[in-house]
């Protein structure tokens, strides 16, 4: 049985900051920062009346209809989210009663919860739907995973480069249209505290921390992977989407991944006139000429045409829609893929059964890889999407506006804002009910 990702829908935050013409000047900050330093032009915001459960279910919205399933289809809601507002009831709850809105059945015999887990959440919950399948649990029907993030950092706070909201939503199923998943997985987790909400809502965050944990926990991902699937070469994989809190975290992965999957094999004996082999810890005398040398070999390394023409294949058609989105936490690295497999698309590549080296990751902290084989049908279900036309919707909001929107998402604050933008053919946010519990509509 093959079981994997049927389908996917997005919604992008309805809002768009461009961050070198709006936000660093405003920051007094060079906007090479952004495009070149952090890889980035733009991020998404929610405008005054989305949140997560709104994106949430609008992109599920959008994938049932293209689908053409009824309530009864989906045996399963997961969401994954790093930005809840209820530490009891689930974000799929809330999910599955906008869309009973607009379906006329109910999703009452659905399995309903909610992933904890950083960014990496969205894929655990992918392996939650993927073992139920695998379990003969799921009685013909699919399980809807949704990653919805509003990826906003305290004002003032250095993650504010960094920000993002939007949300993807997934259809697992048997015999899928898009992707299939491995059975094989590797694991790289340690209790660390590069970033963390405790009971607040915007994270307290190390972020040179979280890049060099990225990086570790990510590399012990791929040994523990190699482990159980036999080593791997950089051309066994087509494409490497992974976690994108920023493409430059890729650019740093990439490296890292670059110089492991070389490691033994011809490409390294070719590199070596060049470069010499790679240094191994045996060969030095304390830790830190050891990494020395490893500094100096990646930075030549880096300059070398295999590796460039590596990267230009495999891991730059991964950033294409990050640049112009940031971060969206459990929706990144799920983003990465259909940002991947959108330029396939673009080249007319014939993708299918073509696979792609998954790095997920989520600080406090672990990595996961996996790889997915493409399927036949991932044509249409790209050709099916809307990215571009959503992207291209969004109102540019001036920093004054920035402000007034960060201020309107801050729990802190009750501040009333009117939205930016007009809703139509969407859920929306439209107040507080008794128990305090957050209330919805679908607007024509
Ligand atoms: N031209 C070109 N590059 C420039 C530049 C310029 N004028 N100015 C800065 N840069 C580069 C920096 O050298 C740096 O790149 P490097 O890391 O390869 O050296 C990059 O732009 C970012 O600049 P920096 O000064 O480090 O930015 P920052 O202090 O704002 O911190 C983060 C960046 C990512 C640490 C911060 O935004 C953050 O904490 N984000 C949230 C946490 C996060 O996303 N962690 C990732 C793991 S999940």
């Amino acid at each position: 049985m093959t079981v994997g990702i049927d389908a996917m829908a997005i919604h992008a935050g309805k809002l768009r900051l461009d961050l070198a013409e709006t936000f660093a000047p405003a920051m007094d900050e060079s906007p090479e920062k952004y495009t070149e330093g952090l890889g980035l032009h733009a991020s998404s915001f929610p405008d005054v009346h989305e949140d997560i459960v709104t994106m949430g279910a609008n992109a599920a919205h959008q994938l049932m209809e293209r689908k053409g399933l009824e309530p009864a289809d989906i045996g399963r809601i997961d969401v994954a989210t790093e930005s809840a507002f209820d530490n009891s009831k689930p974000v799929s709850t809330y999910i599955a009663g906008c869309l009973e809105k607009v379906f006329e059945d109910d999703f009452h015999h659905a399995n309903k919860g909610e992933r904890k887990f950083a960014c990496i959440s969205g894929t655990q919950s992918l392996d939650d739907a993927y073992n139920w399948i695998r379990a003969g649990r799921n009685r013909g029907r699919s399980a809807l995973v949704i990653a919805t993030d509003t990826a906003l950092y305290a004002r003032g706070d250095a993650g504010e480069a960094t920000q993002g909201a939007g949300a993807v939503a997934m259809l697992i199923g048997e015999d899928p249209d898009l992707v299939e998943l491995s059975v094989e997985q590797g694991f790289g987790s340690a209790d660390e505290t590069d970033f963390l909400k405790p009971n607040q809502q915007f994270p307290s965050v190390d972020g040179k921390r979280s890049v060099q944990v990225y990086l570790a926990r990510m590399r012990e991902a791929l040994e523990d992977y190699e482990s159980v699937a036999g080593r791997v070469h950089p051309d066994d994989f087509r494409f490497g989407p992974f976690h994108t809190p920023f493409p430059g975290m890729v650019r740093k992965a990439a490296m890292l991944a670059y110089r492991h999957l070389t490691r033994d094999t011809e490409i390294e004996d070719e590199l070596e006139p060049e470069l010499g082999r790679q240094p191994h810890p045996d060969e030095f005398d304390d830790e830190s000429a050891y990494h020395d040398a490893v500094r100096e070999y990646m930075d030549a390394l880096k300059g070398t045409d295999q590796y460039r023409a590596w990267y230009d294949r495999t891991i730059e058609p991964t950033l294409d829609i990050a640049r112009h989105v940031g971060n969206w936490y459990t929706g990144s690295v799920h983003v990465a893929r259909l940002s991947a497999l959108r330029r396939a698309r673009e080249d007319r590549l014939d993708a299918a059964g073509e696979r792609l080296l998954v790095g997920s990751y989520g600080s406090g902290a672990q990595a996961e890889i996996h790889t997915e084989t493409v399927q036949e049908n991932w044509d249409e279900e790209l050709a099916a999407l809307d990215i571009d036309d959503q992207l291209e919707a969004r109102r540019d909001i001036s920093f004054e506006e920035y402000e007034a929107i960060h201020d309107a998402h801050n729990h802190a604050k009750d501040d009333e804002f009117e939205a930016l933008t007009t809703p139509s053919g969407e859920f929306v946010r439209d107040g507080q009910g008794p128990m305090n519990e957050r209330t919805y509509r679908y607007v024509e």
